[in-house]
């Protein structure tokens, strides 16, 4: 079967596009992406068939998100300890107490750009509450992720290493603090720096660089998500007022709500894979070595899976809702992400009454396509 080709277009119409591109077309290719895979079917065998479709797509030393078994595993067991539900009620009424300062600078009856005022700061101050990191560093690291996420879009190699650098630095800046003083002892990168790992039967601490990939991901990926989610969240109360009543009366869960939000407009697009033989997606053929892209963006919106896949229905979509992934990758951080927006949503609804978007609905977008 022939593969057709396809340019990713700009973030703002990106969904659009990609509704379009799979009426004609299960596996786009494309020179950044190489097998753009559109179906929900296809997007599944792919992320569960790890052997043949490996996380290692890049260069670079990624923990855990670009490693495979038994590797993967060993890593996954460490960081999974930071989202696990015993630990997330310590970290909720920090949570709020972000949430209430950031909700309540929002005057009524006042436009106000929701991406750069609401959503970007929310996820930065709530990822180094999370992490321990201090609050003075959430500007620097809001210039780093615009920075680094224009490289990406501009696929410019160059800047990406002096990025990927530059945040080494900054990283290596917090681990030093915690090394020379008592005052963070106990925060999450104090404990990350502690933790052990046994590989080839031989238990060792984590080696600063496994540290700092952990942290780079964590950071770079998921501030990205959070703050584009924030913003969707905006941009669909604004458009289906009824849905942010049920909300707030209690008639449907925020969480269930919020899920299906982000399955209609998706915070995430994309992750890579490599295939590890030669291979075929529904018939496509892959040759080993070549890159291959789910786009998560596209199959949780396919309509073979989804009755009028365009309608919110949370009910309906809940059983097939790739939001947070699926298989030995899926997303650790699912249940801090959906802390985090069920409590920024519960506060933003006890404020606002109603939401109208004035000029161009945007979206927060840090997070086009996640480099490994
Ligand atoms: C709305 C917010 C979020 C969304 C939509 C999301 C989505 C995803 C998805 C789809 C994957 C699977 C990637 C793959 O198969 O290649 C993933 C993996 C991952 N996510 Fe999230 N995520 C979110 C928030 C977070 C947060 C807050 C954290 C942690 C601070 C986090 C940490 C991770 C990590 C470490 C992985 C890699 C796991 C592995 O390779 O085993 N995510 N995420």
């Amino acid at each position: 079967m022939k593969n057709c080709h396809w340019e990713p277009s700009e973030q703002q119409d990106q969904i659009t596009s990609l509704d379009k591109l799979r009426q004609k077309c299960p596996v786009a290719q494309n020179e950044m992406l190489g097998h753009a895979v559109l179906m929900h079917g296809d997007v599944r065998s792919v992320i569960e068939d790890y052997e043949t479709f490996s996380n290692k797509a890049g260069s670079h030393l990624s923990v855990p998100n670009g490693m495979d078994p038994p590797e993967h595993g060993i890593f996954r067991e460490v960081i999974e300890s930071y989202f696990k539900a015993d630990r997330l009620p310590n970290f909720e009424s920090t949570c709020r107490q972000i949430a209430q300062n950031i909700v309540s600078k929002m005057t009524p009856n006042t436009a106000l750009d929701v991406v750069s005022k609401i959503a970007k700061p929310f996820a930065l101050h709530i990822q180094c509450a999370f992490l321990g990191w201090p609050e003075s560093l959430t500007s620097a690291l809001g210039e780093w992720l615009e920075a680094n996420q224009q490289a990406i879009v501009n696929n410019d190699r160059a800047m990406l290493k002096q990025k990927a650098d530059e945040f080494e630095a900054l990283i290596r800046q917090q681990l030093d603090v915690r090394r020379q003083s008592g005052s963070t002892k106990g925060d999450n990168t104090y404990r990350l720096m502690h933790e052990t790992v046994t590989v080839n039967d031989k238990t060792r601490y984590l080696h600063e660089e496994e540290i700092v990939s952990i942290l780079r991901n964590w950071t770079a990926g998921e501030v990205g998500t959070i703050a584009a989610a924030i913003s969707s969240i905006f941009n669909f109360f604004a458009e289906n007022p009824l849905v942010a009543e049920q909300i707030r009366n209690g008639d449907l869960s925020t969480d269930d709500a919020i899920d299906e939000i982000l399955r209609l407009d998706p915070p995430l697009i994309s992750n890579r894979r490599r295939a590890t033989k030669d291979t075929e997606i529904s018939g496509y053929p892959v040759k080993k070595g070549e890159k291959v892209t789910v786009l998560w963006a596209s199959a949780n919106r396919d309509e073979s899976v989804f009755d009028k896949a365009d309608v919110f229905n949370p009910e309906q979509n809940k059983a097939h809702n790739l939001l947070y992934g699926r298989g030995i990758h899926v997303c650790p951080g699912a249940p801090l992400a959906r802390m985090e927006l069920r409590i920024f949503t519960e506060e933003l609804l006890k404020h606002i009454g109603e939401f109208e978007v004035t000029g161009e609905s945007k979206r927060a977008n840090y997070q086009f396509w996640r480099v490994q």
